[in-house]
């Protein structure tokens, strides 16, 4: 079969890595997915310093489809955004498209869809100056709390904040690496935090949520379609006791099912009944702007709870970079592009 629709698959890499995502363990059955579903498919690398001259060579896809995260070797994805535009605006199909990754991809959709209830409390301080304002009250009335970077990934700039036991400053553990706790000053923390204000950035509250021993399910979605789950048991910031106190175990591994898996299928309906178009509706997020791999990570506050509004709370939503995914959602992936593609938004 041959659809003469041209895909590629891009990924972050240094120009002379010779990385080629068509053969990554990643990506490599979704690649051969499109490829039997007769697509022209290649990989591309990007890096900052490739940038526009790739536009040219860009230009000749049907569609082009991103794994590049918020941070990656330090840098943000500015450069990378405003080629992507600049791309969709000629009718290339991009995804995630910067636009949507603005409106659900960052920490602040937490706050935004604060209204859904599905995210447990949460607050945003937008300068510095309201962030020292209010936050130390924040901390007293909740004991602990959570603070995210605007726009991060793999725990970089997730904290738990908790008041340490003398009160005379608070104690931070970094979800990238928490065994590396701290004790410090309320100066010195504040001084920490400035950098997060920095370029527009501001930081998200939420709620400390107790329940993360149930482990975390993540909801893979294809457009506004469940395409597959993950399960993963002992995820960052997970505590332990052990003779020496306690300690903080290492995440463990994300087991994949089908989005026809039993265990979730309540979460499925509500996702696919009641969050997605609500976040679309308030968000302004048609269904052709939805990225064509993306996924909302849930804590599971009580098994037993027949309500899957109070069973799951939102942790997060990813959309620059969601990989590895589930094999299940390799199918959606490549019926949600042929659509869009055979739609004609070129
Ligand atoms: N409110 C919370 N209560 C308890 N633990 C939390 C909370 N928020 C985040 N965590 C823990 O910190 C981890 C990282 O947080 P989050 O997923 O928001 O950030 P991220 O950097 O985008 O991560 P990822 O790379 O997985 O997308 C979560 O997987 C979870 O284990
Ligand atoms: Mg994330």
């Amino acid at each position: 079969m041959s659809t003469n629709f041209a895909i590629a698959l891009m990924v972050y890499g240094e120009t002379n890595s010779g990385r080629d995502p068509l053969s990554e363990e990643k990506y490599k059955d979704l690649a051969a997915a499109f490829i039997s579903a007769g697509f022209l498919t290649k990989g591309v690398i990007y890096n900052d310093e490739l940038g526009e001259s790739l536009y040219a060579e860009l230009l000749d896809f049907d569609a082009i489809l991103v794994w590049v995260n918020p941070i990656e070797q330090g840098r943000n994805r500015k450069k990378l955004d405003s080629l992507l535009t600049k791309l969709a605006e000629t009718g290339c199909i991009v995804s995630a498209h910067p636009e949507t990754i603005l409106k659900i991809g960052t920490k602040e959709v937490l706050f935004k869809t604060k209204s859904m209830g599905w995210a447990g409390e949460v607050d945003l301080y937008a300068s510095f100056e309201d962030f020292e304002n209010r936050f130390p009250a924040s901390l007293k009335k909740y004991g602990s709390t959570v603070l995210k970077q605007y726009r991060g990934n793999g725990g970089n700039g997730v904290f738990k904040i908790i008041n340490n036991k003398s009160g005379s400053g608070v104690r931070v553990f970094h979800a990238k690496n928490p065994s590396d706790s701290k004790d410090i000053s309320w100066n010195k923390f504040f001084e920490e935090f400035r950098v997060y204000f920095n370029d527009g950035g501001s930081l998200i509250q939420q709620e400390w949520n107790n329940n993360y021993k149930n482990g975390m399910v993540r909801c893979y979605l294809s457009g506004n379609k469940v395409a597959g789950f993950g399960y993963q048991e002992i995820n960052a910031l997970y505590e332990a006791s052990s003779d020496n106190g306690t300690i903080h175990l290492p995440p463990s591994t994300r087991y994949y099912f089908t989005e026809d898996c039993g265990l979730f299928q309540d979460l499925k309906m509500q996702m696919e009944n009641v969050w997605i178009p609500q976040l679309q509706g308030s968000q302004c997020v048609n269904d052709e702007m939805l990225p064509v791999i993306w996924d909302a990570d849930f804590f599971i506050n009580n098994f037993n709870s027949p309500s899957a509004k109070e069973k799951y709370s939102l942790c997060e939503i990813n959309v620059s970079s969601v990989s590895p995914f589930p094999p299940s959602a390799i199918s959606f992936i490549v019926k949600e592009v042929e659509y869009r593609i055979s739609k004609g938004h070129r």
